[in-house]
């Protein structure tokens, strides 16, 4: 299951990329928002964050203007790694590296045929395991006010 949210910059960016998770044959729940009646993108984070991080979702996308707001709401969130990704190397490369969970992107920033490759690489591409992983397992150990070295 795949969890989409986004604020009004992002509406119709939302309906691209779910065609991609329709085309690939994936279930989806929207977190809205629904309009495009301006709205706070902290909280449509939030909730597609926390859907993620307690495993109703197994990865999520996010969408706002430069997709760095939705992002920053979904890493404040326990256990959400939540990479700004507006080109697909660096789709790639979070989940390889880094295993993100979720990714942001910005519908003011790029087009909607880049939107959905980027989309199909993340939903694509598998975490390497090995120093990586244990990199990641920093990251968690920071977010639980462990000291790291
Ligand atoms: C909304 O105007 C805009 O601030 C938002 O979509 C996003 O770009 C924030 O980071």
């Amino acid at each position: 299951m795949i969890a989409i949210a986004n604020d009004h910059s992002a509406l119709s960016m939302k309906k691209e990329i779910i065609s991609v998770l329709e085309e690939m044959g994936l279930e989806y729940k929207d977190f809205g928002t629904y309009t495009d009646a301006s709205c706070p993108y902290p909280v449509f984070g939030a909730r597609a964050a926390h859907a993620v991080a307690s495993g109703e979702c197994d990865r999520g996308i996010l969408i706002c203007g430069t997709g760095i707001g939705i992002g920053l709401a979904a890493n404040k969130v326990k256990g959400i790694r939540c990479a700004l990704c507006n080109d697909p190397l660096s789709a790639r490369l979070c989940r390889e590296h880094n295993n993100a969970n979720m990714i942001s992107l910005g519908a003011r920033i790029i087009g909607p045929e880049l939107a959905k490759e980027i989309v199909r690489v993340f939903l694509t591409t598998e975490a390497l395991g090995g120093r990586h992983a244990e990199r990641v397992a920093m990251l968690t150990a920071l977010e639980n006010g462990e000291e790291i070295e």
